[in-house]
């Protein structure tokens, strides 16, 4: 397993995985741990420093979360942030309050000693706070290193410890300097180098894939989306021989999809490709069923089992490789204290008694990086910039009950949205574009005749990994020429809306 320069351990603040990637992108290679990691799993990574990220609650609080005390006596470099700076102040003895103040967004942070965290970064920067809760005195041996205009002891130190601690989130963009600052903290205090990229990533994944695989089988699902298609390529790196790839069609993909896949994998991949035909099986499943958390579930739990069916026609299949991102893990729940938003078909909807040990090379890393490794795999520009496609595919994309009628009507519309997309020159600034079947019939004239049909909204999102998003500023024309098409070419369809929801508060997927 390689080192990692720097774990961040996880308060559940919604900003963790930005710690990550913000020193990721410097060059300086850090994972994410539960924030009750035992010692033993921090230790075995050999890291040179620890980040203690934010969270929701106080110190104070029944439920709060407390780290291992040992983490104090790593002789390790530590850096608190919001929370993870309560904390420090609360285990070496200083107080922690309730404050009427509340101090939320933009704050100027004003130095008050010279300290190598802030070093070339200016004074009077702008930082950004998120917190109620605030340190009353500093503990012993601590001294403050910067102001705001509510927190007197707005970061603050021991130096001699290396225990740093910052009232302020340096991860988020609006923190002018903060990328900086953590990167400070890498360089000058943890003695990291900054050598990691995305060819190391890759090496380090292979090392570990072929050591917990040793001579057994893996089978890796691939729906020919680049996240699965990336995890094929790196384990056709790896362990080629040992690797069988299984491509499912579950009856709701769009018009073709199944036909480019095989292409894709057989041609551009060389990677021989078994096919499953189970549509019939999904299909019979879903039906009658309008729950988006149920639907989700029944996909994730049949997909497992047509798995498992062709794994038994081989020998030594024990592991299944997806390409779980952790964007997934995330919405599903399973790190942190996050609340369930959906349950990816890949996560949250893996039945419980899965006989498979799970292979998930991606699942610390965002989409967008996942697209640098595949272009470091060699991987065409048309694949790794193609638009996410979900597993559950137009299951979530139809409103209720899933039909084939719907289903037939749903891809008419995709085809012309992405035909538009694709003619007009949009496609590749955007992140993902599909068509959403509303549940909701309309009043229309067409020719003379009153209809009673179907709605269609057009879903057109702007993102850099697909955890916040914001609706595409499609031009007027280029929406008119959809929106027409939509309605003369595909039957059952009378009115075309777009959705201008951002995420949050709504999500990419309707369902
Ligand atoms: P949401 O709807 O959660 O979507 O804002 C974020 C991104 O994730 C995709 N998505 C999924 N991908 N399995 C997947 O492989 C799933 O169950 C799933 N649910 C959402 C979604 O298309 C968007 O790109």
């Amino acid at each position: 397993m390689k080192n990692s320069d720097i774990i961040v351990l996880d308060f559940g603040s919604q900003y963790t995985q930005l710690i990550a990637r913000r020193l990721r992108e410097q060059g300086v290679y850090t994972e994410i741990l539960p924030f009750n990691a035992k010692i033993s799993q921090i230790k075995e990574k050999n890291p040179k420093g620890l980040i203690l990220s934010g969270g929701p609650a106080s110190v104070y609080a029944k439920d709060a979360y407390f780290p291992n005390d040992e983490i104090f006596s790593l002789n390790l470099p530590i850096l608190g942030i919001c929370y993870g700076m309560q904390l420090i102040a609360y285990h070496f003895g200083a107080s922690v309050t309730p404050t009427n103040k509340k101090e939320y967004g933009k704050s100027n942070l004003k130095f008050v000693s010279e300290n190598a965290l802030f070093k070339d970064t200016k004074d009077g920067q702008i930082v950004w706070m998120s917190h109620s809760d605030k340190v009353e005195n500093l503990p012993d041996g601590f001294k403050t290193i910067a102001v705001s205009e509510n927190s007197p002891f707005c970061a603050f130190c021991d130096e001699k410890r290396k225990i740093y601690a910052l009232q302020f989130h340096p991860e988020v963009a609006h923190s002018e300097c903060g990328d900086k600052i953590l990167k400070n903290f890498a360089k000058y205090i943890c003695n990291c180098e900054s050598t990691w990229n995305m060819g190391n990533f890759a090496k380090i994944k292979c090392e570990e894939i072929k050591k917990q695989v040793g001579k057994d089988r893996v089978l890796c699902a691939v729906s020919g989306g680049v996240d699965s298609s990336v995890v094929a390529a790196l384990l056709a790196h790896c362990i080629k021989e040992n690797l069988i790839v299984v491509f499912v069609d579950n009856g709701l993909l769009r018009t073709d999809e199944a036909k480019q896949v095989e292409q894709t994998f057989k041609l551009k991949l060389g990677v021989e490709l078994i096919s499953i035909d189970a549509s019939e099986l999904f299909l019979g499943r879903l039906k009658g069923i309008t729950d988006p958390e149920e639907k989700r579930k029944i996909i994730g739990k049949t997909f497992i089992e047509v798995f498992e069916r062709e794994a038994k026609k081989h020998q030594n299949v024990k592991y299944l490789a997806q390409g779980t991102l952790y964007t997934d893990i995330i919405e599903s729940s399973v790190v942190g204290s996050s609340k369930t938003i959906k349950s990816h078909h890949n996560v949250g909807g893996l039945p419980k008694d899965m006989k498979f040990k799970l292979i998930e090379p991606l699942k610390e890393i965002f989409k967008d990086e996942v697209r640098k490794l595949g272009t470091e795999l060699g991987l065409s520009p048309d694949l790794v910039y193609r638009h996410p496609f979900p597993g559950p595919g137009l299951a979530i994309r139809i409103l209720g009950e899933i039909t084939p009628e719907k289903l037939c009507v749903l891809r008419k519309t995709d085809v012309i949205l992405r035909d538009e997309l694709k003619s007009s020159g949009w496609y590749n600034k955007t992140w993902q574009a599909f068509c959403v079947l509303l549940n909701v019939n309309s009043v229309g004239v067409m020719g003379d005749n009153r209809t009673y049909e179907n709605a269609v909204c057009i879903r057109v999102v702007d993102a850099s990994d697909g955890m916040t998003a914001s609706f595409s500023r499609l031009p007027y024309d280029l929406l008119e020429n959809i929106s027409r098409r939509i309605i003369n070419e595909v039957d059952g369809i009378n009115r075309v809306v777009y959705d201008i929801s951002s995420k949050p508060p709504a999500t990419i997927e309707w369902e």
